[in-house]
């Protein structure tokens, strides 16, 4: 069952997030709570989830950003619990991103280049991944979500907020050549 994705207005959104207790992990419960998730994630469209966006206070976010088993195929979901980030790389880099709580406007976000996410996944066990562009990128935008932070909030300007419908018309095909700029990318 999909669940109901919290629009930009609701209190949940800035909220910050409660740890999840090791002894939570397991519950069946939560394993339910994070298939929810995916399949809302599914039916969104986007490429990363944060539990405040389904009106959830736990520190947890699910992202599409490993490598796919088979080449070709699309990448591959994680569970981020609890997640640490280090390492940020001094180099930053703007691009616009959208989001699953107002799809209607893009942002240009500057984030690090790299950084380093420690988390445990679904199972519990301890991960680390060091990242650089699109997925490190998502990896900022969805742990800002657990600290009630948002993409507006990141703009250098509020010249850098668009209406999304616009995107198209404004940039044309100049930014395809952006990886990072994809607006089709929402998470
Ligand atoms: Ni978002």
């Amino acid at each position: 069952m999909a669940l109901e994705v919290a629009q930009l207005g609701q209190p949940i959104l800035r909220q910050v997030t409660r740890k999840v207790g090791p002894e939570e992990i397991q519950a069946e419960e939560f394993q339910a709570f994070l298939d929810q998730m995916r399949e809302t994630m599914r039916a969104e469209g986007g490429v990363g989830l944060a539990a405040p966006q389904v009106f959830d206070d736990r520190r947890v976010f699910l992202a599409a950003i490993l490598p796919p088993a088979r080449r070709g195929e699309p990448p591959e979901v994680e569970c981020f619990i609890n997640p640490r980030l280090s390492d940020l790389s001094e180099e930053k880099k703007k691009a616009w991103e959208g989001c699953l709580s107002f799809l209607e406007l893009l942002v240009l976000v500057p984030r690090h280049a790299r950084l380093r996410v420690d988390y445990l996944d679904r199972t519990g066990t301890p991960r680390a991944l060091e990242l650089a562009g699109f997925p490190a990128r998502v990896i900022q935008h969805e742990n800002d979500h657990l600290d009630g932070i948002l993409t507006i909030d990141r703009a250098e300007s509020t010249r850098d907020i668009i209406k999304a419908s616009e995107y198209e018309d404004v940039f044309g095909d100049k930014s395809k050549d952006d990886r990072d700029g994809d607006p089709d990318a929402d998470d």
